[in-house]
């Protein structure tokens, strides 16, 4: 039951004030000047300025003054003086900026991840916030689509634990404690899989992939607390999210619980009518609403037709009621009605924003997050060799990824200033200018003049990938090769006779199979954020001996995608490469290029002796550090049913654990295998467990398992 004075003042609002509180807007409409970077059909929305005088929340702009002066011109014109909600897209860090979420989950590491959206949140706090546009974890298995680097990656269970961290770290246990802001999930649903890879395209899927890989990861965000939720752009069974019944009232409030603030995407609403199930405003105002979507984010139709529709009598005032209450109960959990301004406040952003220790955690989970795909025994560097560095990631703070809020790229470490301070000394740089805005968007070509900048050079380390305003939202690519001009730079200084150590810079898994030969390492950094440059440069010295794991698959080519470990076997599976009519390509291996999970240390592990107990509901593995120095790796566990009623993945992430060992150490790993871990949803949609023989997998990546059948009543 809503608090009594939440129930007055709705009782006391007025359909257009109602309407206008379930309006987000940019702040620039409250001062009436015309909004920058406005995209979809917004500029069609005209607001009068006593409705701009109750709308409910704010999109973008952040920072203590600003935001406190904005509250307070508000409140001043405002009739009932509900205080403005505050919200941004936060999403890996606000000014000190952490590694890109695809970037988080290859650290496999939730406390340090938690860690992370905690420290982020007191920054964004001090700076007038109250709810990030975040944890986003749409699973993500088609690097053609550039926002796979805002998502932990392709596994539900990983991605349900990295929300799940990342709610608590926000969060907190109460939103009003000083530091915290809420979470908003998104992008609910299945906006990880629009058709080939096309941003804002089609996406449809079955119920059974929706349930068994899409939805879980929001799940858990729900179950950790998560505020609020974000529709998608999509459809889903051919229902726009917006305003689909299915996603909002029956799975997120009715099976889930979900009691938050759910918003739509930015003019979501109206692009209903794009989507073609509303012939006019009016519709598409009804049927959201009917859904259950409480904030339209940025484009008018509630605000210009609720009114009409109530009075009409084609929407009950007690739905758009329902919609408020949880607006103003979040207010209220927020604790804005006793303090408007939360922790805003102008000191505490000089201490927090960009402070050492923050710093110092996001060069901590950048290291985590970097995966080793190569190495012929080239790294660590050994400080006295002849070292040259080249490439359009040389000397750059474009470093920080798309997404990078209020990250500054003068404020980034460089991979060269990184170096540098590592070997006290100056290195050679050669062909470092950045990415060409042309069409080919591509870097010049001074390949001979880095052959002559680094002629002296024994080790190349080529910083190389894609430029960081090409990942993220509206960034699809048909071709993931790296640009010709960086191949080539690979190709000349192998030539040349060069130990090449490649360091990708990118927000996808790219293909690099073109590259892979002539580079004796690869470390793939993603987009490592502020810290970047020390962060790379601990690896590549040996400071932190690698330990990432690939959360998304590595396609041999763009023809294989999607390309992801936890699939559907096929009737006719590829055993044997000379059998013709098997589930093949003629022209490239089933198998990925580097497979989910997949990374390598500087020391060597084993994982052997997988055994489960007698009843199966126990599974051990001996893990050893078989190599010369310390290290960390991940343990994972895999399940797959062997005989279920309907057809279950070849193999499914159920449990993780990352363990240090001291070389020569070794370690029992056993997890518990529980029957929520076993269990999926039926055809009837209902979850269940149904007993049989599974198989159990556990393994330091996903390929490489040792395996156990167990049989569970
Ligand atoms: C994106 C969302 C984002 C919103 C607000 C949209 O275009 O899809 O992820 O939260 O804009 O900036």
């Amino acid at each position: 039951m809503p608090k009594q004075f939440i129930l007055d003042l709705v009782a006391d609002m007025t359909l257009e004030e109602k309407a206008m509180q379930m309006t987000q807007l940019a702040p620039e409409f409250f001062y009436h000047k015309e909004p920058a970077n406005l995209t979809g059909p917004f500029r069609q929305w005209r607001f009068e300025e006593d409705q701009l005088a109750c709308m409910g929340s704010t999109l973008g702009p952040s920072g203590a003054s600003y935001l406190r002066r904005l509250q307070e011109d508000y409140l001043a014109v405002s009739r009932q003086k509900i205080p403005l909600l505050f919200m941004s897209d936060v999403i890996h860090g606000y000014r000190t900026v952490y590694p890109i979420p695809l970037a988080q989950g290859c650290s496999f590491d939730d406390a340090l991840v938690e860690e992370a959206a905690a420290a982020t949140a007191k920054e964004a706090a001090a700076a007038g916030l109250h709810v990030t546009f975040s944890p986003m974890v749409d699973l993500v298995r088609d690097p053609r689509w550039g926002r796979v680097m805002e998502s932990p990656g392709e596994d539900p269970y990983l991605n349900g634990r990295m929300a799940a961290a990342m709610v608590r770290g926000y969060q907190g246990t109460d939103l009003k404690e000083k530091g915290r802001i809420a979470a908003c999930i998104k992008h609910f649903a299945a906006y990880g899989q629009p058709e080939a890879g096309r941003e804002y395209n089609t996406v449809d899927m079955s119920r059974g992939v929706l349930r068994d890989f899409y939805l879980p990861p929001y799940q858990e965000a729900v179950k950790a607390g998560a505020a609020m939720v974000m529709t998608s752009f999509n459809l889903v069974e051919r229902v726009p999210a917006t305003c689909n019944k299915l996603l909002l009232r029956r799975i997120l409030r009715s099976e889930w619980g979900f009691k938050g603030v759910v918003i739509s995407d930015f003019a979501a609403v109206d692009e209903t009518m794009n989507h073609s199930v509303a012939a006019d405003p009016e519709e598409a105002a009804r049927k959201c609403v009917q859904a259950g979507l409480d904030i339209e984010m940025m484009s008018g139709v509630y605000a210009s037709a609720l009114k009409k529709l109530v009075e009409e009598g084609r929407l009950a005032e007690s739905e758009v009621d329902e919609c408020v209450i949880r607006i103003l109960e979040l207010k209220d959990r927020l604790g804005l009605f006793e303090n408007p301004y939360k922790d805003a406040d102008e000191k505490d952003e000089k201490t927090l924003l960009l402070c050492k220790e923050h710093r110092a955690l996001s060069r901590k989970l950048a290291r985590e997050g970097m995966v080793l795909l190569k190495n012929n025994g080239i790294l660590p560097l050994d400080g006295s060799q002849k070292i040259g560095l080249a490439g359009p990631f040389a000397d750059t703070g474009c470093i920080l990824g798309g997404w990078h809020c209020e990250g500054k790229v003068e404020e980034a470490v460089t991979l060269r200033q990184g170096m540098e301070e590592s070997l006290g000394r100056k290195l050679p740089v050669g062909m470092s200018a950045p990415f060409l805005y042309t069409e080919r968007h591509d870097v010049p070509d001074d390949v001979c003049g880095a052959l002559d900048a680094l002629s002296d050079s024994q080790v190349c380390v080529v910083a190389i990938g894609e430029p960081q305003w090409e990942t993220g939202e509206a960034s699809s690519r048909t071709n993931l090769r790296l640009t010709p001009h960086q191949e080539k730079l690979v190709h000349a200084l192998k030539a040349a006779g060069k130990q090449v150590v490649a360091v990708l810079f990118t927000g996808r898994p790219m293909e690099i199979a073109p590259i892979l030969e002539d580079c004796d390492a690869v470390l793939q950094v993603w987009f490592p954020g502020t810290e970047g440059g020390r962060a790379v440069s601990d690896i590549l010295f040996g400071q932190y001996n690698p330990s990432g794991k690939l959360a998304m698959t590595f396609p041999r080519n763009v023809g294989q995608i999607p390309v992801y470990y936890n699939h559907y076997q096929t009737g006719r599976p590829l055993v044997r490469e000379d059998d013709y009519f098997t589930s093949r390509y003629l022209d490239c291996p089933n198998s990925p290029l580097f497979a989910f999970g997949y990374g390598l240390s500087y020391t060597e592990f084993t994982c052997s002796g997988l055994a489960a107990s007698p009843d199966g509901t126990q599974a051990s593995v001996t893990v050893k550090n078989v190599g010369a120095r310390a290290g960390e790796t991940v343990v994972q566990l895999y399940v797959r049913d062997v005989s279920a009623s309907v057809a279950r993945p070849v193999k499914e992430l159920k449990a993780y654990r990352r363990i240090a060992l001291e070389a020569g150490e070794k370690a029992a790993v056993s997890f518990e295998v529980t029957d929520d871990m076993l269990g999926f949803y039926n055809e009837e949609e209902e979850w269940v467990h149904e007993p049989g023989w599974f198989d159990l997998f556990v393994g330091l990546d996903s390929e490489r398992v040792e395996q156990v059948r167990i049989y569970r009543k």
